[in-house]
């Protein structure tokens, strides 16, 4: 008997360029050789201590499941998040946690999205978007932005030229990774215009939020809630902001009720998200101002020192990351991808290398990003600096190699 073919749908999910090396990283770990990682946005700063208070000392037994829209207690520190950063409408009843940003993309999709209908994002943009769209069996139309604009949005003009007929959405992600954009008020003001006259959803990822340097503003999708109050909605998470990747918490809101309703559905399909992660992730608003002058001033650092230290390789092109933690940095070579793996497979400079996620995969359109990466400024200011000269000597040996 023949095999059973399995779908298209699961041959189309492509494997994430943030990941694909990894075997190739663990080989070099095997042979002895320290590898930074530079390739994920993993932080390694510390959770707030509120909340690893709750861990050590949880005693509840056993461990239950949630309400499928979210602990009340987690809800309503929530609220009270959104409250305080000036939006006092939003209500427990505009909020739906999620298994992190990532299941709230997911559903955002879901909700406002038949199969093979067309979503709009900004490339390079997060490469995921690609898997949820495949499961969703949708596609993303990119819009292309440029290196030489700083990754900023193009005119109104580019924008509308990509919508059709099955146009759906429009997906952006601000900060943004993996540019390190932060968008304007007039930027997020020409997105509402488009999606208000052609009557498209607009869903905006705001994961990096507080992320933002140089006395730079955010304007959030929240400030136009009332303005699109059935297009506009906000995808969050906890995973960046509390240095809670592991705890897999986020956050869909939108006032359209029928998304709300819809996606608690969904929810309770799913059961709900972890009682223990919701119940620490409560304390949220007991994290002291001071964590986050704290976390804001070394990401800060951690971006002049590696924007500077980029600067100085020779060939090497990058736009000054205006936010979030990433920046996509064009390489003098003719393909990233080989070139990330030379360092993993061929390249050491006194037993260490450094990982970084080949920038193909974060555009839709073939052939784009190919002389670029990734690099996430996840570690410390000594490391990044490291891993500046590990890279300048890897670029020589790789041009030596060809
Ligand atoms: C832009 C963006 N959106 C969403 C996510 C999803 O994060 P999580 O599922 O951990 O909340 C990430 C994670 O890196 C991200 O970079």
């Amino acid at each position: 008997m023949s095999k059973r073919a399995v779908s298209k749908r699961l041959l189309q999910i492509p494997a994430s360029p943030i990941r694909k090396l990894v075997p190739f990283a663990m080989a070099a770990k095997k042979r002895g050789i320290k590898v930074y990682h530079l390739n994920i946005g993993d932080p390694d700063i510390e959770t707030p201590e509120v909340m690893l208070k709750i861990l050590k000392k949880w005693s509840q037994n056993p461990i239950s499941y949630s309400q499928s829209q979210g602990e009340p207690i987690f809800l309503e520190a929530l609220k009270t998040y959104y409250n305080q950063l000036g939006f006092s409408f939003i209500e427990t009843s505009h909020l739906q946690v999620t298994v992190g940003g990532s299941e709230a993309i997911s559903m955002a999709l879901l909700a406002v999205t038949e199969a093979r209908d067309e979503i709009i994002s900004f490339e390079p943009f997060y490469t995921n978007y690609n898997s949820y769209a495949a499961v969703n069996g949708i596609k993303i139309v990119p819009v292309l932005t440029k290196p030489g604009d700083g990754f900023h949005l193009p005119s109104v003009k580019e924008i509308e030229k990509k919508i059709s007929r099955k146009t759906k959405a429009i997906l952006y992600c601000n900060p943004n990774n993996p540019t390190g954009t932060v968008y304007s008020r007039k930027e997020i003001e020409m997105l509402v215009t488009i999606a208000k006259k052609n009557n498209l959803f607009l869903i905006a990822d705001e994961v990096y939020r507080e992320f933002v340097y140089d006395r730079k503003k955010h304007t959030s999708v929240l400030s136009y809630f009332e303005n699109i109050p059935n297009q506009a909605i906000l995808v969050d998470s906890l995973s960046k902001r509390y240095s809670l990747c592991g705890a897999r918490l986020g956050v869909l809101s939108s006032l359209n009720k029928q998304i709300i309703d819809g996606v608690l559905r969904i929810a309770q399909g799913r059961l709900s998200a972890g009682l223990v992660d919701q119940i620490m992730a409560a304390k949220l608003t007991d994290v002291p101002h001071s964590y986050f002058q704290h976390v804001h001033k070394e990401y800060q650092n951690r971006r002049n020192v590696l924007y500077k230290g980029l600067q100085s390789i020779p060939g090497v092109k990058v736009p000054k990351p205006e936010g979030a933690f990433y920046c996509i940095v064009d390489l003098p070579v003719k393909d990233s991808e080989d070139s990330c793996k030379f360092l993993l497979t061929d390249f050491n400079l006194n037993g260490e290398t450094v990982m970084f996620a080949p920038a193909q995969g974060f555009y839709a359109t073939a052939g784009l990003g190919k002389n670029q990466v990734r690099i996430a400024y996840v570690l410390n200011t000594s490391k990044l600096k490291k891993c500046v000269k590990i890279l300048e000597a890897g670029l020589t040996a790789y041009g030596k190699k060809k």
